[in-house]
């Protein structure tokens, strides 16, 4: 090709949720740019990242999407869920109402999205002091096993796991 770049042979649709400020945003800011700021705005309706890679000797772009936690910001759910193919849903391992909220979008997500939809739980923040932390590892890798998710603590601020989480979700998505 003209341009060099490399044919697409799947997209992937990845969708992101869970509750304010836990992370969302830099999360993808991370995996697709490998950036991250302090300072991150609340998502306003849905916004999306994507980034290329190469599984199995295949392109996949993935495209990850990217909506509001907080509700007054939420758009239509049912169009955002659509053709996810995967999914995460992101607590904050140091604010522990977050992490009681994991129920609730794992609900919303089966509820909206493909019964064969590919989920991932996801502690991020997991860079914050001990003695910040109100959710323990163990308590949530027990959560995610009752629910068939697949579990990993991250950080978007210095990147631990992010990239380990997205692969292994595409991964199991291909
Ligand atoms: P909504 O758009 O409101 O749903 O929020 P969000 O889940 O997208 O959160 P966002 O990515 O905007 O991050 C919220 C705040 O947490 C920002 O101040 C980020 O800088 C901070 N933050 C995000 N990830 C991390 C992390 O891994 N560690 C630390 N210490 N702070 C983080």
């Amino acid at each position: 090709r003209w341009d060099g770049e490399a044919e697409i042979d799947y997209v992937f649709k990845v969708v992101v949720v869970g509750d304010s400020a836990v992370g969302k945003t830099q999360l993808l800011a991370r995996f697709t740019r490998d950036e991250f700021a302090l300072d991150s705005k609340s998502t306003i309706g849905v916004e999306f990242q994507t980034r290329t890679l190469t599984l199995h000797r295949k392109r996949v772009k993935a495209q990850i999407w990217d909506t509001a936690g907080q509700e007054r910001y939420r758009a239509v759910t049912s169009a955002y869920y659509r053709g996810a193919l995967g999914a995460m849903v992101v607590y904050d391992v140091t604010r522990r109402a977050t992490f009681e909220h994991v129920a609730r979008w794992v609900e919303e997500l089966r509820a909206h999205a493909d019964g064969s939809t590919v989920v991932a739980l996801i502690g991020n923040k997991a860079d914050m002091p001990p003695e910040r932390r109100e959710v323990a590892a163990d308590e949530a890798a027990r959560l995610a096993e009752e629910q068939g998710l697949f579990f990993s603590e991250a950080s978007a601020l210095t990147g631990d796991n992010v990239e380990r989480a997205f692969l292994t979700l595409l991964e199991e998505v291909f």
